[in-house]
This record gives structure tokens, sequence and C-alpha cells, in this order.
């Protein structure tokens, strides 16, 4: 472990899609390649921490220097979330799908030559950063979500920080003009209970180092 400000504090991340099967072969999943969290969490190892970092399937690979729980599901993530607290700190740059499809079929579904297409059902997932910021006891000192919103990005993040119950949220745009999911560079809006702070846009990996340094602070 690296000397640093946040030596002796241990760091979850989530990061990454997830995916829902439909079937055993098809699924369900979103753009997130997951290369903020994973710049994020090679950015608190950096600064000491020892982290553990709850995947789904990026398309980055994950950092080294941590340890690794990969999941697929959202119900999977929360269950790995769980299984890794306590934390002094927890970081939610998961892109959790809202929604699991409730039919999913055990066998590979097959046309059937009617010409019906089949009907999904979805039933809402668990909301990963909700049930650990609003855990009492156990809860991590500091819990950070991120929102990612295509309109009124500083309002609807606001909201999301106080339904959510987390101390900080990070906003992005990820409108399709932007071209933060799945790019290089990531402007942000860190939003805590003192208000929002606007970050010029930059890389992934100086946001990492910046919130890294912000948490270290935070946990000082
Ligand atoms: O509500 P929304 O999905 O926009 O919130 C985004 C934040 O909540 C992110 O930090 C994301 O990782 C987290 N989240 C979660 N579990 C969900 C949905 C979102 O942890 N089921």
């Amino acid at each position: 472990l690296a000397d640093g400000p946040l030596k002796g504090r241990h760091v979850l991340v989530t990061s990454g899609p997830t995916h829902e099967p439909i079937d055993p072969v098809r699924y369900i999943a979103n753009r997130s390649s997951g290369a903020q969290g994973t710049a994020l969490a090679a950015a608190l190892r950096d600064l000491g921490a020892r982290v553990t970092f709850v995947t789904g399937p990026a398309s980055v690979p994950p950092p080294p220097g941590v340890t690794v729980v990969k999941v697929e599901t959202a119900r999977e993530m929360l269950a790995a979330v769980q299984a890794a607290l306590p934390t002094d700190a927890a970081v939610f740059a998961a892109a959790v799908a809202d929604w699991r499809v409730a039919n999913a079929a055990g066998q590979k579904m097959k046309k059937d030559g009617s010409g019906k297409a089949p009907a999904l059902e979805f039933a809402e997932n668990p909301d990963i950063l909700a049930t650990v910021a609003q855990m009492g006891e156990g809860r991590p000192r500091l819990v950070v979500g991120f929102a990612a919103e295509t309109e009124s990005v500083v309002a609807h993040a606001g909201a999301k920080r106080l339904r959510k119950g987390c101390d900080w949220i990070v906003a992005n745009d990820v409108s399709p003009e932007s071209g933060v999911m799945g790019g290089a560079e990531n402007a942000v809006t860190v939003i805590d209970g003192a208000g929002a702070e606007s970050w010029p846009r930059m890389g992934k990996d100086e946001v990492a180092r910046r919130l890294a340094q912000r948490i270290a602070g935070a946990l000082a």
C-alpha cells in the first residue's frame, strides 16, 4: 500500500455497468465503460487507501493494487457491496440498471414461428447507493454518489443527493453531444451540503485525482 493521506483507510468503489439477463445468452446493459470508477479506484490507491473495487462487466480492466470483486447484476453488486463493508468511505460510480427482467427465461428464447415478439416484464432493482447511504449502524463516514444526467444537471443531481441520503453527488452531463460516456474526459459538478462546485472539463484521471484528494480531506 502506498504512503499517503488515506493510509489505514478502507474505501469501496463501485464501477461499470450491470448486465441484467433476458435469457442465458442475452442481457440488458448500458454504455458505461467503467473508466471513471477505475480511475478513481487507482487514485484512492495512490493516496494509500485499501480499495475494494466492485465492478460490473466494464470495458476497461480493473486497476492493479486493489481488491477486485466482479459481478454481473445489480443484485450481485448489492451483495458484494454489503460483504465489503465496513469501510471509511464508499463511492458509487457504477451505472446500475434500474430495472431487471422479471421474466428472464431459464433457456435461450426461441422464435416459435407465430411471428409474435416476446414481452419482457421488468422489476425494480435495489438502489445500492441509497441502501448504503441510509444505513444506520455501519454506514461509511462518507458516501458519494454519481449522477449521470442529460439535462438540468445541477438541479436534478441536488435533488438526487437528498433523495438518496448520500453526502456528495458528483454530477456529470452524459448527453450524447457531451462525449462523456465512453470518452476520456469528464466535466463534473460536486454537490455537497454546502453547495455546488463545478470543475472545468478535464481527463477522467484528473477528475479521479481531485476527487480522491477531496475524499482524503473529508476523512482527515
Ligand atoms: O438514480 P440514479 O441511477 O441516477 O443514481 C445514480 C447514483 O446511484 C450512482 O452513484 C449509482 O452508482 C447509484 N445507483 C446505485 N444503485 C442503483 C441505481 C443507482 O447504487 N440501483
